[in-house]
């Protein structure tokens, strides 16, 4: 391990430096409507970033020693040597079970870190089958992935069923900086010799300076780097999190994608810059398979994308016409500052295994409980008790369903979390028991900077457990955040993230309730005095790592942290919710995500989608983005429109800045607040769907929001599609993103699909483009022929009320006249479905029967509602009777009508119970 250099850094914050930024945050808003760049580092001021981008594809100077290689089962390693250093790397390829390749490369001399905590303990391993000859071999998995390694240069080709489908340093770019001791300056003798087998010095190496922060870099180097092509794809798309289409662009004219956790004011749209989250994860479509790419790094990254077609200048392409067309390539260079080359090869060959398999290795997301699914209420900030006894009471005047009621910084004792402002929330308690009386929660923030206060507890405790993050000389770090002056506990340790757990105890957050759920904001972490904005990468974490190695890890770890807690202060019973605004690969464990600080215009509305898409194939289903946006004033118009499309898009809720004007939806002009009343009660009847959406994703791993062409694999006019989307399997959500649009353009997938509007079940017939007519009610949805959905009708204040209540069923028919979907159902908040207290049904059109059965024969879930009416769209004939029969009930007819011009067919009051198994046959 290198020595520590000596060094000289900024470690003080200035007073002025802090109130000024703050100010600045404040005023900036009305002023300035786009981020500083300055703030923000471009890759030619990134070290790392610009050695490697300079790097010149041509012969990797990297070989594998084939005489070294060692086979075990599912694990083959060997040694590669870089033949222009002398240094070796070992690299091991692991075999997992589900069509899934680990490669790790690691440095067998050097400790360099390698992510903890986010793949999952035990996967099940898949034995390699090798074939050497001389110079390659080639490993093949039971799933009929191979990996053929060349040995010189070294070169690895992930196969399947004999193609290439993603090929490793084979443009040769790899790049293992090696960790060394920094060389004294030169004498003047051994100025003019040469020097042999040592790797270049270049400027910024052993340190760095951005603005007026120096990054004092004690080990030097330490980057990693290669190439990832994917022949045969020409879209690629994830890596989030960026302000940016969904499916990647090329960033030949442009920075690479960035991945470091950043807390960026203002962002702007349309670039590669860094934001909030980072999962290193990459999906490559074409319309015969999907594939995915982990990246396991922690580390700050960078990715390049180019392609052989999307490159292509304009005559090239007009060539391409005329000749035969070449074969599509995504080429794509990743190098991140610190830490191992760990990379898994999710091989699909569908989206939906591809999917899984990446939830398999890195978690499957958290079945939230159903309020979350619900409308939440938020604005920074809900400044007293009667202000939130206002706004709660607005709503049931209003007739407008809620869930949640949020409390942002403001509601605590100077922006020290986990206590009260003593003047304006005298009883916290009183407050939130009066309001869960009604069925709803709180939701406050908990931000991971402690303000530095010895009389502040939580402060004092965090410091003489020792459990802050350090300078680089030993001392607590120090940064500038919301309380002033504040230290930053070192998340990364179990005992730091047991302690913040113990936080959460009713005993300990004096002023909570059972009824109290939490937000961790600025946990990227924000440093407001910080270089661009977070922490500098030479402090400290445990074990000697530097907050360089663990930086896109740190949100995740509060966020893991504090849904801790709330498991504990239930001893386990009760699901957590927690929203985070940092994350990282594993997030989806945990909870909510949100694209942070939006602003209220037409351009952030219609960016909410590609944004909120790119996160859900990364992976993280629960993601939203603040209604109305966050800076700025929205007009009428937009946040009704925003509304329309939020209540379609997986987390709902509305927030807004400190300096904004108040915007409940009782504040619309009346006709717009209908609208928006009516967007909200559309979310509430179909809970039941999203739940049940929810649930398959917390099994599968498969998104609740997906891109169009998720369903639709093999119809190319999807592959860049991001205006419009799909809930689960079912239903097109096309929302209306445009100032006094009267018209928007659908595009329906699926040759012989049919798809019926939700309001007036006008049928539309793939594959083909319409333009639908829109006024200012008009939320363009579809419901896909061929399932089916289910519906609670009778929409009440908040989701809690209505558990009993009975259901609708909307059968959507296909052009075979069949349809299916699925329910879930369980007591909505609670880990007893863990026992079998859960009831999943299937169910069914087919031959003229509909009926429901478990999918699941453990579910035990006992379950009071009932069923209230069926709804068939797109029913042929009539029939004369419909039977019902099922377990527990006499047979009987029920009574139906069936409207012959729309063909829907309505049966009113089955009245059977949602948890029996059931049969509804048609006469003839
Ligand atoms: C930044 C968050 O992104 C925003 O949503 C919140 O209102 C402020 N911090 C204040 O807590």
């Amino acid at each position: 391990m290198a020595a520590s250099c000596a060094r000289k850094t900024t470690w003080t914050f200035s007073m002025m430096e802090g109130s000024l930024f703050i100010l600045y945050l404040l005023v900036g808003i009305a002023l300035v409507s786009a981020v500083d760049r300055n703030n923000f580092k471009t890759c030619s001021q990134s070290s790392f970033c610009k050695r490697n981008r300079d790097l010149d594809s041509g012969n990797s100077p990297y070989e594998a020693l084939m005489g070294t290689l060692l086979i075990s089962d599912d694990l083959v390693q060997l040694a590669v040597l870089n033949s222009a250093t002398g240094i070796r790397l070992q690299l091991e390829l692991h075999g997992l079970d589900q069509s899934t390749v680990r490669l790790r490369i690691k440095d067998p001399v050097n400790r360099r870190y390698e992510v903890p905590d986010v793949v999952q303990p035990n996967l099940q391993k898949s034995r390699w089958t090798v074939v050497q000859s001389s110079g390659s071999f080639e490993a093949t998995l039971a799933s009929d992935v191979t990996v053929r390694l060349t040995a010189k240069p070294l070169r690895l080709d992930v196969l399947q069923n004999g193609y290439i489908i993603i090929s490793v340093n084979s443009r040769g770019l790899m790049n293992y900086e090696q960790q060394r001791e920094k060389k004294s300056p030169k004498s003047p003798e051994e100025e003019g010799e040469e020097a042999v087998d040592e790797e270049p010095e270049e400027p910024g190496m052993w340190e760095e300076t951005f603005k007026t922060h120096k990054d004092s870099k004690p080990k030097g180097p330490e980057s990693v780097g290669v190439d990832f092509s994917f022949p045969g794809f020409a879209h690629v798309y994830g890596i989030p999190e960026h302000a940016d289409t969904f499916a990647l662009k090329t960033t030949v004219s442009t920075d690479p994608y960035r991945l470091y956790n950043l807390d960026v004011f203002e962002y702007e749209l349309y670039n590669p810059m860094a934001l909030y989250g980072s999962v290193p994860y990459m999906l490559a479509h074409n319309s015969e398979r999907t594939v995915g790419l982990l990246w396991l790094n922690a580390a700050e990254t960078w990715i390049d994308i180019s392609s052989n077609t999307a490159d292509k200048s304009m005559f090239n392409r007009m060539l391409d016409l005329v000749r035969d067309m070449e074969v599509p390539q995504v080429d794509t260079h990743w190098f991140s500052e610190s830490g191992i080359m760990d990379v898994f090869f999710f091989m699909g060959p569908t989206a939906e295994q591809v999917m899984y398999q990446y939830a398999t290795v890195t978690g499957m997301p958290q079945l939230p409980p159903l309020f979350a699914v619900a409308y939440h209420q938020s604005r920074w900030n809900y400044n007293d008790e009667d202000d939130v006894k206002n706004v709660d009471a607005k709503f049931d005047e209003h007739d407008i369903p809620c869930d949640v009621i949020w409390l942002d910084i403001e509601h605590t004792d100077g922006k020290r979390y986990m206590t009260w402002d003593s003047h304006k929330f005298s009883h916290p308690e009183d407050m939130q028991n009066q309001v869960a009386a009604k069925g709803r929660k709180f939701v406050a923030s908990a931000d991971p900077h402690l303000k530095r206060d010895d009389n502040y507890r939580m402060y004092r405790e965090a410091r003489e457990l020792d459990l802050m993050i350090k300078k680089p000389d030993g001392s607590d770090y120090e940064g500038w955040c919301w309380p002033g002056s504040s230290s930053y506990p070192d998340f990364t340790r179990t005992d730091t993230r047991n302690w913040w757990a113990e936080q959460l105890s009713l005993e300990n957050y004096k002023g909570s309730t059972p009824n109290l759920f939490t937000w961790n904001d600025m946990n990227e972490p924000s440093v407001f005095n910080g270089p661009e904005v977070t922490m500098h990468k030479d402090a400290k974490h445990q074990d000697g790592w530097e907050h360089r190695d663990v930086h896109n890890l740190y949100g995740l770890y509060v966020h893991m942290a504090t849904v801790d807690g709330q498991h504990k202060r239930s001893n386990g019973k009760e699901r957590s919710f927690v929203l985070s605004r940092a994350f990282f690969t594993g997030s989806q464990k945990y909870g909510a995500i949100w694209t942070g600080d939006n602003e209220a215009s037409w351009e952030h509305l219609k960016i909410s989608m590609p944004m909120l898409l790119s996160i859900s194939v990364a992976g993280i289903p629960f993601i939203g983005a603040d209604v109305g946006g966050f800076f700025k004033n929205p007009e009428p118009e937009l946040l009704t429109r925003w509304y329309q499309a939020a209540a379609f898009q997986p987390f709902f809720r509305a927030h807004a800045h400190l300096d904004t004007k108040r915007r409940e939806p009782w504040l619309l002009p009346p006709n717009m607040m209908d609208i928006v009343r009516t967007a909200i009660r559309t979310r509430y009847a179909l809970l039941p769907f999203w739940y049940t959406a929810f649930y398959k994703a917390s099994k599968t791993g498969i998104p609740v929001m997906r891109p169009m062409w998720q369903g639709f694999p093999d119809d190319e006019e999807t592959f860049a599609m991001e205006d419009q989307f799909m809930i689960g399997d079912s239903l097109l959500v096309k929302p209306v993103t445009d100032k006094g649009a009267t018209s928007v353009s659908v595009y329906f997938p699926g040759q012989d699909m049919v798809w019926y509007d939700v309001n007036t079940v006008q049928k539309y017939t793939g594959a083909s483009t319409q333009s639908v007519y829109v006024n200012l009610e008009k939320i363009p949805v579809y419901q896909r022929g061929g399932t089916i959905i289910p519906r609670k009708e009778r929409v009440r204040r908040c989701s809690a009320l209505g558990l009993d209540d009975p259901y609708t069923l909307i059968v959507a028919l296909d052009t075979k006249q069949q349809a299916s979907g699925q329910l879930y159902m369980d007591d909505g908040h609670s880990f007893d479905f863990q026992s079998g207290l859960y009831q999943y049904k299937q169910i069914t059109f087919q031959n003229n029967v509909i009926q429901s059965r478990s999918i699941d024969m453990n579910g035990r879930y006992q379950t009071k509602s009932w069923l209230e009416r069926v709804v068939v769209i797109g029913l042929e004939k009539s029939p004369s009777s419909i039977e019902l029969s099922g377990d527990f009930i006499s047979t009987h007819n029920v009574e139906f009508s069936f409207n012959e011009e729309n063909k829907v067919l309505v049966i009113r009051k089955p009245e059977v119970n949602m948890g029996i198994d059931w049969v509804m046959a048609f006469k003839k």
